[in-house]
């Protein structure tokens, strides 16, 4: 019989890599093979029946390559080598004093936890491991899930209290990720302010931690839970990249840790901060998931790769994506003083420009006309909407644009009925002085009876109108962070519960309102994650559109999230700041996003307006390249005086180059843009949209394209241009 087996599996052509499982258990070495495309995660039980980290980079072609898993030599008494071994998963407990994953008090007041491997199961693209405490009965299944496509792993755990008494969760990270040894390490990532998100900040890590967080019980406009890490060499194009991004909407935490053995382990997920989550007997605690990678192909390709995978595995619309519609907003326009008449007329004009989905903003609902009241009565105002909605909504659809409105769901202004109703629903601790920011409160989502209000509340909204989008915004963040009815030990499970809570709400409506979207703002990119994408369709990256700024802040966040979710909007200058930049700058800027108008239309002139339309027109045949498309950054808004940015369609049949001269200085040429992504041998066509490649042949090869690139006349302050490249012939 088995030597049948044997003969047979010998006459089996070998399988090709991509037939390969991708999750192979290897008994004899006890290792585990995670395999994608192009990388290998290996993971191994060691002698003590830990789970430690073997390799991960580049995919091996051979598994015999390694041995199976070791516990690190020791190099004294106060280094023994449970504390230095990659373990997958380390609890606190031990000699261990690198950052634990999992940190818990039990009944009895122990607070060791040394946790061992009991069993795994290899599934269809994924592991799970089962780890226990060397005595005690918590439990831990560590899930390893594999985008054999994307080159992206996610992890992922549940921590179960077995004992007989109350468990309390001090930390529960989703995962510990050794990045490969290198001789340094460097640190990417996203941080800003309100208007002034996603500002990219690289820097050396030497030993000891860095920690980037957020502790407002909401992601933040202030960091975002994404990282990237490299030896200090990688650049867009080449060297090894690690990088990786949370999926958690709440207090949210990556902590770098550069040991003393020169190794950097990335510990993430809810952040520890104020963290306590008691569980009872039997009690269960699901982490967020937190996806990473690895690329030698440098921060472009970490970016791409981040792209797709979100496009085709996060997002709502994964699996039949919708291109996003060029979407007009009026909050620019009319701020709080809205009313039929001039949101139709708004509406005309936008549908002129060609937009497909028209957007009213704050201000049509209970007693709103500035931020003091009226957050919390998701009521049509009846001075400004005697009709109610219907008779605008009607003219909106009639225009041919979908109609989306605003919301602010999660918030209530002490000026409103809601509130008086229920003061007690607000977060607070009794008795003690409380933030009002922008004059409002925040409902306590963590509570089931203010979610199922919410829940009703806008199911009603979405039942009662044809709406067909929501701008879901969130204005504040959490202080005193307080909820009186629960007890005191029970209390800072708010931290996860109510993004727990907000995501069942958003879910559960887009259950019963299928054709839904929905953007998530957050007074700008407060609300930008992993966790959001999942529900959301696009996200408002930030309330600062002056252009010049926006270059830096679409750069960032285009590190981790595709272009097709970051809205942008055309505004009116000057706008945040005194800058003055043409319309048509403005225009080029938004376009590589997904485009969206926000200026006040009435106070555009006749030239304004045709020009907009062009570019609406010219956005609408380059949507599915931006939206979808592989995205190179040519050139930095940090680094020079140009900003250019690449877009090539999936198929390679078209790219498209975006390129923004700051300013001109000392009678200097532009400097010279060489696209990447090509195909060497084959031939483009140029069209462009001004004047601003004089001498250029109108059609090139890939390689005089990447080898020699574009000289663009661009001169004085904040010029631009766009040239659309179709592959014409040739090439593979
Ligand atoms: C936030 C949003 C803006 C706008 C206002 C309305 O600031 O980011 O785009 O919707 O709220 O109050």
């Amino acid at each position: 019989m088995r030597h049948a087996l044997l003969a047979a599996l010998l006459l089996l052509p070998a399988l090709p890599v991509d037939a390969a499982p991708t999750v192979r258990h290897v008994a004899a070495s006890r290792l585990f093979f995670l395999e994608t495309a192009r990388t290998s995660y290996v993971l191994g039980v060691n002698e003590k029946e830990e789970l430690q980290q073997i390799y991960w980079g580049d995919r091996l072609t051979r598994d015999a390559d390694l041995g199976p898993a070791h516990t690190v030599e020791g190099h004294s008494s106060f280094d023994p080598p449970e504390g230095l071994s990659p373990v997958e998963y380390p609890g606190f407990g031990g000699a261990r004093y690198a950052e634990p994953a999992l940190k818990v008090t039990f009944a009895d007041g122990v607070r060791d936890l040394v946790l061992k491997v009991v069993s795994h199961e290899v599934r269809e693209n994924a592991l799970l491991v089962r780890l226990k405490d060397v005595s005690l009965d918590l439990r831990v299944e560590l899930t390893y899930r594999v985008f054999p496509a994307h080159d992206v792993l996610m992890r992922q755990v549940v921590v179960e209290n077995q004992t007989k008494g109350v468990v309390v969760v001090e930390s529960a990270q989703s995962a510990t990720w050794h990045v490969p040894r290198w001789t340094g390490y460097r640190l990417t990532h996203l941080a800003g302010r309100w208007a002034g998100e996603t500002q990219l900040f690289r820097e050396a890590l030497g030993p000891g931690r860095k920690v980037v967080e957020s502790r407002r019980g909401t992601t933040s406009n202030h960091q975002n839970p994404f990282f990237a890490v490299d030896p200090g060499t990688s650049d867009e194009e080449h060297g090894p990249v690690v990088f990786g991004a949370l999926a958690w909407s709440g207090n949210w935490r990556i902590s770098l840790e550069r040991t003393s053995e020169d190794r950097l382990r990335v510990t993430g997920g809810m952040n520890d901060f104020d963290f306590s989550y008691p569980l009872p007997p039997g009690g269960r605690l699901e982490t967020p998931p937190f996806y990473a990678g690895f690329t030698s192909g440098g921060f472009g390709e970490a970016s791409r790769i981040l792209h797709r995978f979100v496009r085709e595995q996060i997002l709502p619309d994964r699996a039949s994506p919708r291109p996003r519609p060029v979407l007009y907003n009026s909050w620019e326009a009319t701020l709080f003083d809205v009313n039929e008449e001039g949101q139709k007329r708004l509406a005309d004009k936008a549908a002129a420009l060609g937009a497909e989905m028209f957007v009213m903003d704050d201000g049509w609902f209970g007693a709103r006309k500035d931020d003091h009241a009226g957050l919390g009565d998701w009521t049509v105002n009846a001075r400004k909407f005697p009709r109610g909605l219907g008779p605008l909504i009607e003219h909106v659809h009639g225009l041919g644009m979908k109609f989306g409105l605003w919301v602010e769901p999660e918030m209530v202004n002490p000026d409103s009925d809601l509130y008086r109703a229920h003061p007690d629903w607000v977060i607070h601790f009794p008795g003690r002085p409380r933030t009002e920011a922008r004059n409002q409160l925040i409902l306590n989502m963590a509570r089931d009876d203010v979610k199922e209000h919410v829940f009703a509340v806008l199911d009603r909204l979405l039942t009662d109108n044809a709406i067909d989008f929501l701008k879901w915004d969130m204005n504040r963040h959490v202080s005193e962070p307080g909820w009186p009815a629960l007890a005191p030990a029970e209390q800072r499970t708010l931290w996860v519960r109510y993004p727990r809570n907000v995501y069942e709400l958003i879910d559960r409506l887009r259950a019963r309102h299928p054709k839904l979207e929905i953007e998530s703002c957050s007074g700008g990119g407060g609300r930008v994650d992993l966790g959001i994408l999942a529900r959301v369709d696009q996200v408002w990256p930030s309330d600062n559109t002056e252009a010049f700024d926006r270059l830096r802040i679409q750069e960032g966040t285009s590190f981790a999230y595709p272009a097709k979710v970051m809205m942008d909007w055309v505004t009116d200058v000057p706008n945040m700041n005194g800058r003055r930049t043409p319309l048509d700058f403005r225009f080029h800027v938004a376009m590589m996003g997904s485009l969206g108008i926000g200026g006040n239309l009435d106070k555009w002139s006749e030239a304004d307006m045709k020009l907009g339309a062009g570019k609406v027109a010219l956005y609408k045949s380059i949507r599915a390249t931006v939206q979808d498309g592989r995205l190179f950054r040519l050139a930095s808004p940090r680094e020079g005086s140009l900003t250019s940015n690449q877009y090539v369609s999936a198929d390679g049949g078209q790219a498209v180059v975006f390129a923004f001269l700051h300013a001109q200085q000392l009678n200097r040429p532009a400097p010279v843009v060489r696209l990447r992504g090509l195909d060497p041998a084959a031939t483009y066509r140029l069209r462009t949209v001004d004047d601003k490649l004089p001498g250029t042949p109108a059609e090139l090869s890939g390689s005089a394209l990447m080898g020699r690139g574009l000289q663009f006349r661009l001169t004085g302050d904040f010029d631009s241009t766009v040239v659309v490249l179709e592959r014409v012939a040739g090439g593979a």
